[in-house]
């Protein structure tokens, strides 16, 4: 059993370095993707409060295809930029949403979403897969929430 949660109370960048120190001890020699992606998304929803969905989408021959997560059933199949995640594939950029419902193509997969962070996965400079959160409360995410993802995704592209 693992228990890498941080003492409450914690300030966000330190929490985001004890969450970066954590996926790099779980994913560190292990070859398989999916079973790092599965750590990481199991590691998140334990890091972060308030989420109701935290996992993967994976950039699959044009498309972006469900990967490993954790919350209520997703999904499968987002076209590339459509959605929050479809934009942040796309672009290859981090997608900061206050308000989902106020988000062009918003995709509903849960309809108690209401603020969303999706940061995109780079493998050779091109998007190969987006890390996905969602939370019930408005404005959930910030930018000390981007900066501590997107250092999460430099450190897994080459680990998915
Ligand atoms: N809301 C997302 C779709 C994925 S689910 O939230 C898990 C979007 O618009 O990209």
């Amino acid at each position: 059993m693992f228990d890498f949660r941080p003492e409450p109370g914690t300030p966000k960048p330190e929490a985001y370095r004890q969450l970066l120190d954590a996926a790099e001890a779980l994913t560190a020699g292990e070859p398989d993707g999916v079973a790092n992606m599965a750590n990481i998304a199991a590691l998140l929803w334990d890091f972060l409060p308030e989420l109701n969905w935290s996992g993967f989408y994976r950039v699959m021959e044009g498309e972006l295809v469900l990967g490993p997560f954790v919350g209520r059933p997703a999904c499968i199949r987002i076209p590339m930029g459509q959605g929050v995640c479809g934009v942040a594939a796309k672009e290859g950029t981090t997608q900061l949403v206050e308000d989902v419902h106020a988000f062009p193509g918003h995709i509903a997969c849960d309809a108690v979403t209401n603020s969303e962070l999706v940061v995109p996965i780079l493998g050779g400079g091109k998007p190969i897969a987006v890390i996905d959160l969602d939370s019930p409360a408005k404005a959930r995410f910030d930018r000390e929430d981007a900066d501590g993802i997107e250092a999460l995704a430099r450190m897994l592209s080459d680990r998915i």
